[in-house]
């Protein structure tokens, strides 16, 4: 595939954005987002493991998209905090699926009403283990398990705006949760270069105020403001990011590592 100058010799971009035979896993699957992209990878042709806390809504997604797609899904129960249920995790799925090829490291949380500057370090320290610590674990043991195997694989985080930002708001202003996304942003970049050399790509998504769950009880009129700060004056919806997650982890994109990918109807232009 090197110095290609011949268009007769380009390979095709439907072909390469093909999931068919590949191994994926998504966390947080039982979520909006995690939901979506499992859907778009077994619309592609992979076999899915749905992981997530709240299993019983996991396996419930894992029999729609297995019916509706025809791919193999399941849903596996794993709390991205604790390190031996991630271990647990890979070994389910390497018995399960054979191998591992791509992930999307996806679950996280919000400390809605609670995360400002008063926040008290017991919730500081419950979002930063959801958010970063289990981001590491699950990047960490995915990277060391396909060095193992000698094979290539990608990854893409769910990192978000606020890594990029501190929200606009009217009330008090976050201040664990983006901390944890922005750490995000660089436990992407310090991975994608270390694990390189292994054939590895980690790169990431950054989401914008998109209706996925992760905002129940925020109240509407709040979703309205939230909705008005972007460029494009609306939220996202799940058709908007599950294409741009299996864009990354697919073969159109194996000249990029350590990338964001902002997703977000343009909150982070201004
Ligand atoms: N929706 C948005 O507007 C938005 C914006 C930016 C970033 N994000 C990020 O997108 C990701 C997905 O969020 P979503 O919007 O789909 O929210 P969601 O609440 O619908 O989904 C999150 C899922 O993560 C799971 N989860 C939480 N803690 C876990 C743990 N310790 N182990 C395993 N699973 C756990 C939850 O059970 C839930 O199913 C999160 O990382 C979130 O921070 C969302």
């Amino acid at each position: 595939m090197d110095n290609i100058v011949e268009l007769s010799q380009l390979a095709s971009v439907k072909e390469r954005f093909s999931m068919a035979g590949k191994k994926a896993i998504v966390t947080g699957a039982a979520g909006g987002i995690g939901r979506s992209t499992a859907a778009a990878l077994a619309d592609l042709g992979a076999d899915v493991a749905l992981v997530d806390i709240r299993t019983d809504l996991a396996a419930e997604y894992a029999e729609h998209i297995s019916k509706k797609y025809g791919v193999q899904a399941f849903a596996a129960s794993c709390d991205v905090t604790k390190e031996e249920d991630v271990d647990a995790l890979i070994e389910t799925v390497v018995q399960k699926f054979g191998t591992i090829d791509v992930v999307h490291s996806n679950a996280g949380a919000i400390g809605a009403g609670y995360d400002d500057g008063d926040i008290d370090f017991a919730s500081w320290k419950r979002l930063m283990a959801i958010n970063l610590d289990g981001m590491f674990l699950v990047n960490q043991k995915v990277c060391q398990y396909l060095r193992k195997e000698k094979k290539g694989g990608a990854i893409v985080n769910t990192a978000s705006i606020s890594g990029h930002v501190i929200n606009r708001t009217e009330g008090r202003h976050s201040v664990c949760y983006p901390a944890a996304k922005a750490g995000v942003l660089h436990l992407t970049k310090g991975m994608a270069a270390d694990f390189c050399k292994y054939g590895i790509r980690i790169n990431s998504v950054s989401p914008g105020n998109m209706v996925s769950g992760i905002h129940a009880g925020i109240p509407e009129e709040a979703m309205d403001g939230m909705a008005g700060d972007c460029v494009m004056k609306r939220l996202g919806n799940m058709n908007e990011i599950g294409g741009a997650v299996a864009f990354l982890l697919s073969d159109l994109a194996t000249y990029i590592t350590g990338a964001d990918l902002l997703v977000d109807g343009g909150y982070c232009i201004w």
